[in-house]
């Protein structure tokens, strides 16, 4: 059994989680906005976020996956599931759980920008900045984190862990089990 260290309580996300909703309904008044979530680790910050901004909005989702050796991504990034609607001329924001290498985002950003949409801008639930590959930055952040993974609140380990109502950083305590501070062993492979 692995252990679990709250890193982040139900209460501390939900706060941050209203303050970045009041930042968007701020800067986009008067607008509307489209969501669009990156399966599946972000649902679940998109479905909060999305019922706290007082601007209209409507949402959407993208899949992607990214492939490696198993223990570390490769950066290859292909897309699973493309969004079901025209992107031109809207204003759009992408909602991720965890910008870590930034691979991810910025093949995303690439991708809606030849939409030619009329704004672009991202939210990330957690910044992993230190693990930052990619020159890629998030305009609305929750949580700036160190090298450790974490699941919870939509973030899985091998798809478990993301109901949990807390963002919590898995301990191992066997070798069988992740090594908490290296994302690396455990990324890659559908997201
Ligand atoms: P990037 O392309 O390296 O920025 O990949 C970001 C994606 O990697 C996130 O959307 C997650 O799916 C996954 N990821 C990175 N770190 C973690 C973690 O600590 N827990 C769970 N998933 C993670």
């Amino acid at each position: 059994m692995s252990e679990l260290k709250v890193l982040f309580s139900r209460e501390q996300i939900s706060n941050r989680v209203s303050e970045i909703a009041a930042e968007i309904s701020r800067d986009f008044a008067g607008e509307s906005v489209i969501f669009i979530g990156v399966l599946k680790g972000a649902a679940v910050f998109l479905a909060d976020l999305a019922r706290e901004v007082t601007v209209d909005a409507t949402f959407d989702f993208i899949g992607v996956s990214s492939y490696g050796n198993g223990k570390q991504s490769s950066g290859e990034v292909k897309l699973m599931k493309d969004v079901d609607q025209p992107l031109t001329n809207k204003n759009i924001i992408i909602v991720e759980d965890i910008l870590d290498t930034g691979l991810t985002m910025m093949y995303l950003r690439k991708m809606f920008l030849a939409h030619q949409p009329k704004s672009l801008k991202i939210a990330a639930l957690l910044d992993k900045a230190c693990r930052r590959q990619q020159p890629v930055t998030a305009d609305y952040v929750g949580f700036t984190i160190p090298d450790e993974f974490v699941i919870g609140y939509g973030m899985d380990y091998a798809e478990r862990y993301r109901n949990l109502a807390d963002i919590c950083v898995l301990i191992p305590d066997t070798d069988s089990e992740p090594k908490a501070s290296k994302a690396d062993e455990l990324v890659g492979g559908a997201k």
